[in-house]
């Protein structure tokens, strides 16, 4: 087990109430560290009050407050709340953890839901309320999931569900979550920006308040960093402790320090914001958290969902809030070319649903170290567009005897078109033994059979006109005109290649410019 030895240290039921005053203020971390290693640090056990004050050296197998799981140990009947759990990862992760044994609580208010629906678009896939839903998953998967009708913003709402429901861990997927939405007018943008950062910085203060000892796990994106021309490399949110900054013959360490972001819409905008908030929250008041910055999720599949159909998850299509896969897929079975933007040449990090759930249950699993700030970049793999427009082309025409066309359309956004990746993703698979499971090609195959269903299909016909771009970020509204149509497999992947680094070796830093 990978996080067998870690200690009470990480263990969100340790109490930082013993001889060091964590949360004093004015103590700095320097001072709060140099009190400990000369006085040493005593803890109380939230769950085992008897053992009075005592080292935080128990480990986790040690501890029959842990118990060994698929993902590691994992603390028992482990309290997580989820913000934002009637969504497409919200409510996929409520199951799975629920499943493992947790006792899960969630909010959400349906933002997500009007939203879709305000672009004249529904979840393709249908899903049940939130009532159905949690009845659903009592009788099929025998769980109980305690859930309030909430918006996040409501800080006395929430102040009272915190100190009733004293989450070990606050699962933050809470936020509208598209760079469209975002740009469509003041309107979009303020309420994106209002509702994620502003949102986030009150539960920064209300975890303080009630539960200050739980691990934060906060949703960031890939998007946070932008592609830098450059080709240098997209670390894990902070510099690496060897690297250097060279400026006029001299250098100077940067480990430690956040890594530049480069957002690309003002939804991206206000998760960078967010990381900030939460970066000085870790320091000011010790809290602990993984800021994720995610890739962009595909499927419809977990093991949870698929086990009854009030059961599924949401899955947008939309041009606001359908992610590319998801898009190509229904673009496929719809019969429209699939809709590559500008070159196709962008490169993105992707992870399938099921495997974004693994690393969730990972992350839980290990909490970050108290006034931790950590960031991890969740992603399996990295594609180019016109890459995956190929892949989902073959596996529609081989495996669903669908034709499939692709096209390309002018870029409604402002973003690099063609740019080298270096990225590296090292932690989860390092630190947290996550090792992807879910190949695209089985995923998309699996999505093809599910929207071929021919009420799903239906629904997918009732919202054709969505499907197509029409947000611009200089402010147009218009569908993007077509610049080619091309049969699948009929051009070149050319230009820079990505690179993927997952492991602490050498590896080739030259991003491959080879255009
Ligand atoms: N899906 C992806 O590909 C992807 C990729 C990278 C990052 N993320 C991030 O992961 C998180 C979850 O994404 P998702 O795809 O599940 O989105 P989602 O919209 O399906 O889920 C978010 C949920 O939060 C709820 N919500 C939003 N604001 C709220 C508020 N003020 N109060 C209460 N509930 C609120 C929404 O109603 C929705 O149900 C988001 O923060 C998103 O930015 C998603």
């Amino acid at each position: 087990m990978h996080n067998k030895d870690k200690t009470c240290w990480n263990c969100p039921a340790a109490l930082l109430k013993g001889n060091v005053e964590f949360r004093a203020c004015g103590q700095s971390v320097s001072d709060i560290r140099t009190k400990i290693s000369e006085e040493g640090l005593l803890i109380e056990c939230a769950r085992r009050p008897e053992l009075g004050m005592f080292e935080p050296s128990i480990t986790y197998d040690q501890c029959p407050e842990w118990r060994e799981t698929e993902y590691g140990y994992l603390l028992k009947d482990m309290r997580i709340m989820i913000l934002g759990i009637d969504g497409y990862l919200g409510w996929t992760l409520a199951l799975k953890l629920a499943k493992l044994g947790c006792k899960v609580s969630g909010i959400d208010n349906y933002l997500r839901r009007e939203a879709v629906a305000e672009k004249g678009s529904k979840s393709v896939v249908p899903i049940a309320d939130m009532e159905t839903r949690l009845k659903t998953a009592k009788e099929v998967h025998g769980v109980d999931i305690n859930f309030k009708e909430m918006d996040l913003l409501n800080r006395d709402e929430l102040s009272r569900f915190l100190e009733e429901t004293k989450p070990e861990a606050v699962i933050h997927y809470g936020e509208i979550p598209s760079a469209p939405y975002s740009m469509v007018d003041a309107e979009h943008a303020i309420k994106t920006q209002h509702n994620n950062t502003l949102g986030t910085l009150g539960v920064l203060f209300l975890i303080k308040e009630h539960c200050p000892e739980a691990s934060l796990i906060k949703l960031g994106t890939m998007g946070e960093y932008g592609t830098p021309l450059t080709g240098r490399p997209i670390f894990e949110g902070l510099f690496p402790a060897d690297a250097v900054i060279s400026w006029q013959g001299q250098e100077w360490s940067m480990g430690g320090e956040l890594t530049p972001r480069d957002p690309a819409s003002f939804y991206h905008v206000s998760k960078v914001q967010d990381t900030f908030n939460v970066y000085e929250a870790c320091k000011y008041w010790w809290l602990r958290s993984y800021d994720i910055m995610q890739g962009v999720i595909f499927g419809v599949h977990t093991a949870e969902v698929s086990a009854h159909e009030d059961l599924r998850t949401r899955l947008d299509v939309d041009e606001w809030f359908g992610t590319v896969i998801n898009r190509f897929v229904s673009q496929a079975v719809l019969g429209i070319p699939l809709t590559v933007y500008g070159s196709g040449e962008q490169i993105r990090g992707y992870l399938a649903l099921e495997d974004a759930m693994e690393c969730m249950a990972r992350l839980i699993a290990s909490p970050p170290e108290p006034g931790q700030y950590d960031v991890v970049n969740q992603l399996s793999q990295l594609y180019k567009v016109k890459e995956l427009a190929e892949i989902v082309a073959k596996i529609g025409s081989q495996n669903h005897g669908l034709t499939v066309q692709i096209q390309r359309v002018e870029n409604p956004r402002v973003e690099a078109d063609e740019h080298p990746f270096l990225v590296v993703s090292k932690k989860l698979r390092e630190d947290h033994g996550y090792d992807p499971k879910t190949p695209l090609e089985v995923e998309i195959d699996r999505m093809f059979s599910l929207l071929l269903e021919p009420e799903i299909r239906e629904r997918l016909e009732s919202i054709r006109e969505a499907v197509f771009p029409q947000t611009w970020w200089n402010g147009n509204h218009k569908t993007s005109m077509t610049l080619e149509v091309y049969e699948p497999g009929t051009i070149e992947i050319e230009g820079y290649q990505p690179t993927l680094v997952t492991k602490s070796e050498t590896y080739d830093t030259d991003p491959g410019d080879d255009t």
